[in-house]
Order: C-alpha cells, then structure tokens, then sequence
C-alpha cells in the first residue's frame, strides 16, 4: 500500500489564535491516528518579515509547546523548527529554478503582506510559496492539513512537482493533498468579519488567543461585532452544502460566530442554523 504522510507548518509570529487551532492544529491532533506525520515550526517562513530574534526564538518554542497542549504525540510524530534541516532551503533553491515568475504574481497573500510598498517587501516574502513546497515536497508527503487561507499555496505547490517530474522526466514527487475540513477553515476577525483573523492584527479583541482564559474568551465573545438581524436559518444552505455565497458576504460577522459555534461544539453548521434560526445573538 502506498504510504500517506503529512506535513503541516506554524510560523512563530506571535501567539497562536482560534483561527490557527480550527483551521489547522485541531485537524492535525485527529488525522495524527490514520496518518505518519511531520508537525513542523516554520520559522524561515517568519523571517521573511521583520522577527526580534529573542522573540523568534520564545515564539518559536510557544508554538512547539502549544502543538503538544493541543493533543499532538511527539512520540509517535516528528515535531522540529525547520530552521534545523538545511534541505529544506537547498530544494527550495531548486524550486526557485522551476516555478515561474508568473505563478507567483497571482498569490494573493503576497499582495496582501506586501501591500503598497511592495517595492519594499524583501525577496523572501515574494519566493514564500517555493519555500513551501519544499518544506513539503523534501519529505515527499501526500496531505496537507492546512486552513483555507493556505489553499492557492498548495495548489503552486503541485503545479512546481509536477512540473519537476515533466521537465526532468521522473516521477519523483507526489502530488500534495490539501486537507481542509471542519465547520471553520476560514475563521474571521471578531471585529471585522471580512478580514481573517491573525496573530499580526493589533487590536488583540479581534482574536481569540490559545493562551486566553476562560473570561478573557468570554468578554472576547461578548464584544464581538454582530449586525442588528436575528440569526439566519438553514434556508442559507445551498443544496449540496456550504453557504450560499451572498447570503454570507452580506452577514461575514454573523457566518464567522455560527462557524466558531459549530466547530468548537462539534457541530456541523446545519445543526447549529436549525437550533438557533431566529434567536438573538447574545
Ligand atoms: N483565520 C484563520 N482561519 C483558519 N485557519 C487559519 N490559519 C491561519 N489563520 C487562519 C491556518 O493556520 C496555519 C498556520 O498559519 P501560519 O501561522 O503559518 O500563517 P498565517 O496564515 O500567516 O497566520 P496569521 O495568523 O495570519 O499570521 P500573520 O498575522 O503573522 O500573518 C495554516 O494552516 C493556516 O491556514
């Protein structure tokens, strides 16, 4: 049978939030059972903007330890900062080689990070995404777990081994999986539901931190901004699932909490719009 292996990465930018743990960690703890596994701190990704190198370091061990709090097995598993394998840039090198100029000018997140003074933004920033597929091409792995914000990145990341394999004439690397699950794989800000939620946001009310406690969450919560409607109903569900489109671009606050909901319940998001249709949001 053919080996399933994933690899799945953290930047150590901060303090990790709601968004990192539904999108990402959560998913990691229950695919750890079925799946060999490579949880990994990508800390030359951090760098790729401004870093304290004292703060890289903390942050880097926050994030290790918040991997293990959160139910991963570094017995069963490998957990490691990526700045320990050097192979990770050395194929990334080689990516640089194979993937075009013009792949890379569509990643919105770049646009995003750079902003206007894009001018500005270092090179590594731009070649984030080679870096990437390294880190997961280097081990050959298969699936991806990853939030949906990850997703184009990983799509550039079977377009580079593909390419490898046609140009060199091998079939060397696997084509990458993404794995993008649960009721929230796009969490957004609580204060504004059309940005996602971020460790780098300064407003600290706009996420929920891992470290938060129990009041903290709940006073987060109780400021978070909603809309002057009642809550939506499952007549908001398209047909073969998910949302419908319009309906969520024109209540982001109120999808973005009733996604939160039904995830942390373990819920799915019909279950939580037939429960609640028509209730307040407090
Ligand atoms: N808001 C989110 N909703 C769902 N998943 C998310 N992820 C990040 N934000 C959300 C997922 O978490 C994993 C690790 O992300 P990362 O820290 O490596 O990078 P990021 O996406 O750049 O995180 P931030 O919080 O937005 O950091 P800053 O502010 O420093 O840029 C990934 O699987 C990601 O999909």
């Amino acid at each position: 049978t053919k080996m399933s292996r994933i690899f799945s990465g953290v930047q150590p930018t901060g303090n990790l939030h709601l968004g990192n743990y539904l999108g990402a960690i959560r998913n990691w703890v229950k695919l750890q059972e079925d799946f060999e596994c490579l949880f990994c701190i990508v800390d030359m990704h951090a760098i790729t903007v401004w870093q304290e190198p004292a703060a890289l370091r903390a942050h880097t061990r926050e994030v290790a330890a918040a991997f293990l709090a959160a139910g991963i097995d570094p017995r069963r598993h490998i957990v490691f900062n990526q700045s320990q394998n050097p192979a990770h840039a050395e194929l990334a090198w080689i990516f640089n080689c194979v993937a075009r100029l013009g792949w890379l000018n569509r990643m919105t997140q770049f646009k995003e990070k750079a902003g206007k003074d894009r001018e500005n933004a270092s090179v590594g920033l731009y070649a984030y995404p080679n870096l990437m597929a390294a880190d997961i091409l280097v081990y050959k792995a298969t699936h991806v777990p990853v939030g949906e914000d990850q997703k184009q990145h990983l799509e550039l990341a079977r377009d580079i081994a593909q390419k490898f394999n046609n140009d060199f004439g091998v079939d060397l690397f696997p084509l990458p999986e993404p794995q993008i699950f649960g009721a929230a794989t796009r969490v957004m800000s609580l204060r504004d539901g059309s940005k996602k939620m971020s460790k780098s946001d300064p407003s600290d009310y706009s996420r929920i931190n891992m470290t938060d406690d129990a009041d903290a969450v709940a006073l987060k919560i109780r400021k978070a901004r909603t809309d002057p409607e009642p809550l939506p109903g499952p007549s908001v569900l398209r047909p073969g699932g998910g949302v419908d489109p319009a309906a969520e671009a024109a209540r982001p606050e109120a999808f973005n909490l009733l996604g939160i909901y039904a995830a942390l319940a373990d819920k799915t998001l019909a279950e939580v719009l037939t429960a609640f249709e028509g209730r307040e949001f407090s």
